[in-house]
């Protein structure tokens, strides 16, 4: 199946043409944020989905009702795609919208906006792993090759979205700037997805009983998500997002990359994750070993 060749660029970093185009991009660019919105901010792979379902289940306190009805696209739109003006409304909210763009795109606009950001991260190694088996079935993403070419474009930034280095380190930078923000990662999420909740809806302002955290932990689930049309993009054509080569929901664990990596690329790794993350003092807790 052939694959769409379409690429837009936004400040040097490319993006698939598919629900990108030049007006889609300024319009993300000139997006008013307001009180009571709220950014889930990623970059791809990194427990977007994931978030923008704890996020809906928290709103709903706990009722899965809109969750299983409404795809996550339309629920918790990405600011930069071209439908995203026809979904978003005035009302006061909260609305969930999604982005994958960098801190410098969109910090003017969110400073002083009293909109909350939530930062997802993931350990690189299980993003480059679980990005290049996205490739694979994404026919708006350019062909991946093999896992070593893919890994090899991956460190170097010279893939879609950019460099995932240059991708954490600025929006962590932002924590200063911004009046909410929240930086959490994949894996806390995985460790205790629970506590997570809890946390989520303190800095949310939003508090739940115990039975309704049951319920959204249980809805939030890799076992249940993945089940779930609305969020496991078993509904896009496989023109798009072609269902032979894989599954949008794969695999949903911490360190699928020790089946993938051989020792020379681990160690290759950790040498261009050390140098590029010296000048960020953020501390991971995924074991970089
Ligand atoms: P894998 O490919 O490693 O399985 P994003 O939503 O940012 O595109 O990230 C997709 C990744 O998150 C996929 O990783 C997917 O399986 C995983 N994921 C989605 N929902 C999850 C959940 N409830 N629990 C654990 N992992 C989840």
């Amino acid at each position: 199946m052939d694959r769409m060749e379409v690429i837009e660029r936004l400040n040097g970093i490319d993006l698939p043409g598919h629900l990108h185009t030049p007006m889609s991009l300024q319009l993300a660019q000139n997006f008013e944020f307001k009180e009571g919105d709220v950014l889930i901010v990623t970059y791809p792979k990194s427990g977007t989905t994931w978030m923008q379902e704890i996020l809906t289940l928290i709103y709903s306190i706990g009722d899965d009702e809109i969750a299983k009805t409404v795809p996550n696209w339309t629920r918790t739109p990405w600011l930069e795609h071209t439908y995203f003006k026809d979904i978003i409304t005035e009302d006061d909210g909260p609305r969930i919208i999604t982005t994958h763009l960098r801190s410098e795109v969109l910090l003017p606009q969110l400073r002083n906006s009293k909109a909350k950001v939530i930062y997802v991260a993931r350990n690189p190694k299980d993003v480059a792993v679980s990005f290049y088996f996205f490739h694979k079935m994404a026919k708006f993403l350019p062909d991946p090759e093999s896992f070593q070419n893919f890994l090899k474009q991956f460190l170097q930034g010279k893939v879609c979205y950019g460099s995932w280095f240059e991708h954490v380190k600025s929006w962590y930078n932002c924590r200063q700037s911004l009046d909410f923000f929240y930086y959490i990662t994949y894996e806390d999420m995985q460790k205790d997805l629970r506590g997570c909740i809890k946390k989520l809806c303190k800095f949310l302002g939003s508090p739940m009983y115990s039975k309704e955290v049951d319920r959204v932990e249980k809805h939030c689930k890799f076992s249940n998500m993945s089940q779930n049309k609305m969020v496991n993009y078993m509904l896009i054509p496989c023109e798009i997002l072609d269902h032979t080569q894989g599954k949008f929901m794969r695999k949903g664990v911490v360190g699928d990359w020790k089946q993938h990596f051989t020792e020379e690329q681990n160690v290759m790794f950790d040498k261009i994750f050390q140098e590029k993350m010296s000048d960020c003092d953020l501390q991971f807790v995924w074991d970089m070993e």
